[in-house]
């Protein structure tokens, strides 16, 4: 094993100056880190043994649901079965999830920007492990980052070729069996009724993992479990990067150990710019915290879930006060619902409900029967869907209810407490902030 860096820049590493460094040459990639050393196959319907590493590691999904690594890593190969059923088209595929489907998030495009050969390396290392003879980077339509990782794919001569695929920059593009179905039929819209590690593209097991968690397996390959889990939380080791978005001095993307203590990252983002009415965890799919109760937690998926949060793919956004909370959720609530398939019953009826009603608690004319209804429509979105698209924007509206009810109440009198007309968050595939890094937006 190569010497492990020892600082928590892992991820996006930063030079004896504190600039980044850039990482996007092979050479520079392989000077850094050392050469991804030789990965072993699966054997006998086992996958190869860096999957123990993986275990040791404790290494948990970066792309929203923190979910083990290695427990997909075992259903997909034995969804696989054996080398005799591979032979009827059962073997495992791989895809790299770095669509980033949130707008509030730039951390996808930040490591990749930044070290994209670490992303690749853990496609290739899994894809080892799996025994996966095909391979996907995925990354949305129009992205300023493709160009950099076309650039990096060339410079490379992998064992398993990596494809660029390039679905539509819509938010349910970025689920995982929207993935596959893109990949296999052309199709960006997810697939209910059958499970992507089962079943994905061309209804081969299929392991989705999103680019950060692929840059983590990089390291592993590299560098051991133990090494992996040497800080950050005991339930979510190592380290992660967060999106601080909104009304902070320094607005970016960071890497900390999981576990930072909030008040510790909008530190390193140089503090509030303003005063702040409460936080947006985990994007348009996760949920609304009150300002005091967060920056008294620490950035655990556990920690933030018991203030009511949800770390997600790792967005942290802290709202200005000047601008009206419930104006906010309605124009977002009104892009999710432009943002679904349309093909279940709770995103065709119940996500368009959802973002009329906040229009009108939003509005100057709200009455407590528009709130009654808004609470009852509420559960007859969630698990109801094909995918978890309307349970994520059920989240964000209920939360954002209970954490702005002094503002509802506000608005149900006819009053706003907003002082300014200007949207904050961002809609529309919109990148508000801006691609950098600790070093250069965090002088
Ligand atoms: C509506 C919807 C949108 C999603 N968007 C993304 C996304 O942009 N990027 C991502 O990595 N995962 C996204 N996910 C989660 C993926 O389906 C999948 O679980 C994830 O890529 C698995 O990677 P991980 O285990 O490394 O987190 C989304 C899920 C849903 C339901
Ligand atoms: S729940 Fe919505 S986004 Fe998900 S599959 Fe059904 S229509 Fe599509």
């Amino acid at each position: 094993m190569s010497t492990p860096p020892v600082a928590n820049a892992r991820l996006l590493p930063v030079g004896p100056s504190g600039q980044a460094l850039d990482l996007r040459s092979l050479a520079a990639h392989e000077t850094h880190f050392g050469r991804l050393p030789l990965i072993e196959g699966p054997r006998i319907g086992k996958p190869g043994p860096l999957v123990h590493e993986i275990e040791k590691s404790g290494l948990r999904g970066r792309g929203g649901g923190w979910f083990p690594t290695a427990r997909k890593i075992h259903a997909v190969v034995e969804s696989a079965g054996t080398r005799r059923a591979w032979s009827a088209g059962r073997k495992p595929v791989v895809i790299a999830n770095a669509m980033e489907g949130e707008p509030a998030s730039s951390k996808d495009a930040v490591l990749l920007r930044h070290s994209p050969h670490l992303v690749f390396d853990g496609i290739q290392a899994l894809a080892a492990t799996i025994g996966a003879e095909q391979a996907y980077i995925a990354i949305h339509r129009g992205s300023p980052v493709i160009d950099v990782v076309l650039r990096a794919l060339a410079d490379r001569n992998d064992r398993v070729t990596i494809e660029l695929v390039t679905p539509p920059a819509r938010y349910v593009s970025s689920e995982e069996s929207a993935l596959a179905h893109w990949i296999g039929d052309g199709m960006g819209t997810p697939v209910y009724g059958k499970r992507t590690f089962e079943r994905g593209v061309n209804d081969r097991p299929t392991q989705v993992q999103n680019a950060e968690t692929m840059a983590h397996i990089g390291l592993i390959a590299r560098y051991g479990g133990e090494w992996f889990a040497s800080v950050g939380d005991t339930k979510a080791p190592g380290t992660c990067l967060v999106t601080v978005g909104g009304a902070v001095n320094a607005p970016g993307v960071i890497e900390v150990p999981v576990g930072t203590p909030v008040a510790e990252i909008i530190s390193r983002c140089k503090g509030f710019s303003t005063e702040v009415s409460g936080f947006l965890t985990g994007g348009y799919g996760g949920a609304w915290v009150a300002t005091d109760n967060l920056m008294a937690s620490d950035w655990t998926p556990e920690s933030v879930a018991a203030e009511g949060g949800a770390i997600g793919a790792g967005i942290l956004w802290a709202l200005d006060a000047r601008t009206c909370a419930l104006h906010e959720v309605a124009r977002v609530a009104l892009f999710m619902a432009g943002e679904s398939a349309g093909q279940c019953g709770p995103c065709r009826f119940g996500l368009p409900s959802l973002a009329d009603d906040l229009a009108t608690i939003a509005g100057k004319s709200a009455q407590m029967s528009d709130v009654h209804r808004l609470n009852t429509r509420i559960p007859l979105v969630q698990q109801r869907g094909g995918c978890k698209h309307p349970d994520g924007v059920a989240r964000f509206v209920s939360s954002a209810m209970h954490v702005f009810q002094e503002e509802v109440a506000h608005h149900l009198r006819g009053r706003c407490s907003a002082t300014s007309t200007g949207a904050a968050l961002p809609v529309e595939g919109m990148r508000a902030i801006p691609v950098g890094l600790p070093g250069k937006d965090f002088k």
